[in-house]
């Protein structure tokens, strides 16, 4: 066999101790090896180790490490339209639900939305991916949820799905249609049902749905009996959960054996303890804290019980303007109580579960899909410490260089 790339002098290749779910006290325990070479034949990383197999090409990468790709299992791509007026706001005490509830916020990002062409919204959330890539992200998961009528939803999902077949990075889609109330239905539980109405036609392209589960918003009385009704439908389940307040969000993602509970800021301990002894994986997302100026969710005790989690960015107009990993690994370190090696796990192996990739994503290993991120730093130890700075030499996705 002749490889398609030979990736020589990697200074240390660092991947999560095996694929994700990864718990607990293991996801610190990352292999590491030094001083290898990495072989990629059709997209797949096929050989890893001191040898110079035979190769069409070789990268010189003295020195440098290697990552599994990051992998953004939250954001709220594809959107159009600026909200920075509403950060200035937010400046000048007025509270996120304080603007939602008074028309602006989500609701905001809707009407933008809603008029925009499809073309015009592709473009601009293409361009946001094409970003990402600079920054070492090889996968992301992208929501509906500013459209709140059947049709708009589904113009993000198309958009979802052309953008994964019209660049590198794979775009994996989520329905998110109770993501606000919007006007013109009587009651909560009225527009939930209005929802349910066309999900079959959802279903063509995704099998993943969430919720904004949230004091004034859904509560776990709405949210309930509306994601019993998706899971029957054979949906996977995510929660916006206990993330400005404590509303019973994450018990409710364990009670129906959800996928994730995100957020999770102002969950309390007993939610904590609930979340991390099931199977669900709590996704935690510093850079919203950080963008809104709140607290930090409690990564440290998740993993002390044992718990599953990843980290992602939550980037959307609103509420977190950053996609950038290293800027919330750093922020994961500093404010979640993450250590650096388990913030990796969970921008890899475990977000690669999040989004049901784990078995070829997450990983550096022979036979899992050749996504890496090469960064210039002494040891992946320096990485919360030089976040800001120029690291990233490559994003490699499927075996090709795509950005560097
Ligand atoms: O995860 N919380 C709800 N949804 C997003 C914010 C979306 C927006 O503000 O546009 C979040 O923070
Ligand atoms: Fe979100």
């Amino acid at each position: 066999m002749i490889l398609d790339i030979l990736i020589v002098g990697l200074g240390e290749v660092v991947s999560p101790p095996c694929r994700g779910p990864v718990r607990g006290g293991e996801m610190s325990q990352l292999k590491i090896k030094k001083d290898v070479n990495i072989g990629i034949k059709d997209g797949k990383i096929a050989y890893i180790g001191k040898e110079k197999p035979l190769s069409s090409r070789v990268l010189n990468a003295s020195g440098l490490v290697a990552l599994p790709g990051f992998i953004d299992c939250h954001t709220h791509i594809p959107f159009t339209g600026s909200r920075g007026e509403e950060f200035l706001m937010r400046l000048e005490g007025r509270s996120y639900m304080e603007i939602m509830e008074s028309g602006g916020g989500i609701f905001s990002t809707v009407k933008s939305v809603k008029t925009a062409s499809e073309v015009r919204l592709f473009q601009d959330s293409l361009k946001l991916l094409v970003e990402m890539a600079c920054h070492g992200i090889t996968t992301v998961e992208g929501k509906s949820g500013y459209g709140l009528d059947e049709d708009s939803e589904l113009k993000q999902l198309r958009v979802l799905e052309r953008l994964n077949s019209s660049q590198p990075l794979d775009v994996v889609p989520t329905f998110l249609g109770a993501h606000a109330f919007p006007e013109g239905f009587n009651s909560k539980k009225e527009y939930l049902e209005y929802l349910l109405s066309f999900v079959d036609k959802v279903k063509e392209y995704t099998d993943t749905a969430d919720i904004f589960c949230e004091k004034g918003v859904f509560e776990p009385e709405d949210s309930k009996p509306f994601l019993k009704k998706l899971k029957a439908k054979g949906f996977r389940i995510r929660l916006h959960a206990d993330e400005l307040a404590s509303s019973g969000g994450g018990k409710l993602a364990v009670e129906l054996g959800a996928v994730s509970a995100d957020h999770l800021i102002s969950a309390d301990e007993e939610t904590l303890k609930t979340i991390a002894g099931s199977s669900v994986t709590a996704v935690l997302l510093p850079g919203t804290s950080f963008f809104l100026r709140e607290r930090y969710a409690r990564g440290d005790f998740l993993i002390a019980n044992n718990g599953i989690v990843a980290l992602a960015s939550d980037f959307n107009p609103g509420s977190c303007n950053i996609y950038d990993p290293l800027m919330i690994m750093h922020l994961a370190v500093s404010h979640n109580g993450l250590k650096v090696e388990e913030a990796i796990t969970a921008y890899t192996a475990n977000s690669a579960h999040v989004l049901n990739m784990a078995h070829r994503k997450g990983l550096i290993e022979v036979g899992y899909d050749a996504d890496l991120v090469i960064l210039d730093l002494e040891s992946y130890r320096e990485l919360p410490y030089m976040f800001s700075r120029d690291i990233i030499v490559a994003t490699v996705k499927a075996g090709r260089v795509i950005s560097g």
